[in-house]
């Protein structure tokens, strides 16, 4: 069975979907482990419930003198995963790291990319963001992650409406609500759609967007 590894950086609820999903078999894949930057985060509560192992890996340097890229590396070579998913994950993932895992590392952002996206693009500030801009719809995006912040290929969007009323906590709660439903069925069409190839169907993971 395929397998996965989540980073993240906060709440967790997003892996949480993960989660779920991989344990009722709506991802055919199994969660191997969780890469996290800090202790003391509601995701790592989530891993340990459901008996997930967890790295800490903070930026800067690691014990041994070896680098953040090197130790990440080296959490990701004890699980080998099939794909990589940031959820929530608020460091930039270093250049190696990319290299090793060509097209196998995904990103969630609360937006619709290329809008309201790169460096500084995070949390409250992208939702207080759409709202100061006077957008009428906002969403979520998962796309592949590249070298370039933010602007890796777009797998699939969600849209939602933005209301007159909205705050940002608001308008952050009815998009994560969605990125719920979207990054499980990314991660699905993605590894179904290469168990199909490895089976000689051309089945290519879906791009639409939804409302
Ligand atoms: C989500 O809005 C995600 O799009 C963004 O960070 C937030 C993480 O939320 N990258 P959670 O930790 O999954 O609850």
């Amino acid at each position: 069975m395929p397998s996965i590894v989540v980073f993240a950086s906060g709440s967790g609820s997003n892996f949480q979907a993960v989660i779920d999903a991989a344990r009722s078999g709506r991802i055919p894949a199994s969660v191997a482990g969780l890469i996290t930057d800090r202790e003391g985060i509601r995701a790592i509560e989530r891993a340990r419930e459901a008996g997930i192992p967890v790295r800490v890996i903070p930026p800067g340097e690691q014990p041994g003198r070896q680098n953040f890229a090197g130790a990440l590396l080296d959490a990701l070579n004890t699980w080998k995963p099939d794909l990589v998913v940031l959820a929530g994950y608020l460091r930039r993932i270093p250049p190696s790291v990319i290299r090793r895992y060509p097209g196998r590392i995904i990103n969630i952002h609360p937006a619709l990319l290329p809008d309201f996206g790169g460096e500084g693009f995070y949390g409250m500030r992208v939702h207080r963001a759409v709202l100061e801009a006077g957008r009428e719809t906002s969403g979520c995006t998962v796309h592949r992650v590249t070298e370039n912040y933010d602007e890796g290929p777009i797998l699939e969007q969600v849209t939602v409406p933005v209301h007159p009323c909205d705050t940002p906590e608001t308008l952050a709660a009815r998009v994560l609500e969605k990125e719920h439903e979207l990054l499980p069925r990314v991660i699905r069409n993605l590894l179904e759609g290469e168990r199909s190839s490895a089976s000689g169907n051309s089945a290519a993971p879906s791009s639409q967007s939804q409302s």
